[in-house]
């Protein structure tokens, strides 16, 4: 199976559940959409069917793990396959507290080892290629130095696809929302990794708000991902499909949208 992943759009809580995913496949037909990020927990304990059904004109979609438990990740793998998503991936990004108590998230960006375990793990239970989204950093780690170890480390476990939201994640200190927008972000050490790792799939996330941007990005790396503007500005998709994938079916009017959606 392979999933185009050129373009994308981020996992993001209580915002990319199955209606919102529906309402943008109605604008692109191609674009890869992330589901929000489910827990081992939820998975495993709270009910599989509640958070891991999708409606079939979702595809492409993937679904964004939180875990830190190679076995805990491995059985919701497994459940998983029976809904066939397109891709599985691991968050290594997301630094809120709660996330963090769990051991897992942006914090798992200091122990690459357990996310090599957690990967393998998860290659092995899954149908679905796995991939894993992380910051280029946490806290004082240096800043090229640590992201190469990271994606080394976890490449070398069979994880062939990373996607990297430029900025840093300041675990204390920064609420998750400012951890969004307070770390400068670095787009150029994500190409850096590109360059040095070519033989990986190298996606770029963080502040990318129009296709013109996109382009550019593209220029240096496999694909991009597209967070909050694809939310607070859903049409901004409509020509993907034409400028990215080659395909030149009209896309639907704003209009259209809603009728679909009723
Ligand atoms: C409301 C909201 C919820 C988010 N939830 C997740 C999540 O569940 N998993 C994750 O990896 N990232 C999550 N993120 C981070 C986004 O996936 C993305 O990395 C970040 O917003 C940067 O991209 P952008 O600048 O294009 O928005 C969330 C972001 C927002 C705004």
């Amino acid at each position: 199976m392979t999933v185009n992943r050129r373009i994308s759009v981020a996992p993001m809580m209580d915002w990319t559940d199955r209606h919102d995913r529906y309402f943008l496949r109605q604008i692109s037909r191609h674009t890869l959409l992330y589901t929000e990020m489910v827990t081992t927990g939820a998975i495993l304990h709270g009910g599989a069917e509640r958070h891991l059904r999708y409606n079939d004109a979702e595809h492409p979609v993937a679904l964004q793990l939180g875990g830190s438990d190679p076995d805990d990740l491995a059985r919701a793998c497994e459940i998983a396959n029976d809904y066939a998503y397109d891709e599985i991936n691991l968050n290594c990004g997301c630094p809120s507290d709660r996330v963090q108590n769990g051991a897992f998230g942006a914090c798992l960006m200091a122990t690459p080892d357990v996310v090599a375990n957690c990967v393998k793990s998860m290659i092995s239970a899954s149908n679905a290629p796995v991939t894993v989204k992380n910051r280029i950093g946490i806290d004082d780690q240096e800043d090229y130095p640590s992201l190469k170890r990271f994606t080394e480390t976890v490449a070398e476990a069979g994880c062939k696809t990373f996607i990297v939201h430029a900025r840093k994640a300041w675990l204390k200190g920064l609420s998750p929302k400012e951890n969004r927008e307070v770390p400068p972000l670095k787009y150029e050490l994500v190409y850096q990794l590109k360059q040095e790792f070519p033989e990986l799939e190298i996606l770029i996330n963080g502040g990318i708000k129009t296709l013109d941007e996109t382009a550019e990005h593209l220029k240096h790396i496999d694909g991009v991902m597209i967070g909050r503007e694809a939310y607070q500005n859903p049409y901004v998709l409509a020509d993907v499909d034409r400028r990215f994938y080659g395909d030149d079916a009209k896309p639907l009017t704003r209009h259209q949208v809603v009728e679909a959606m009723l």
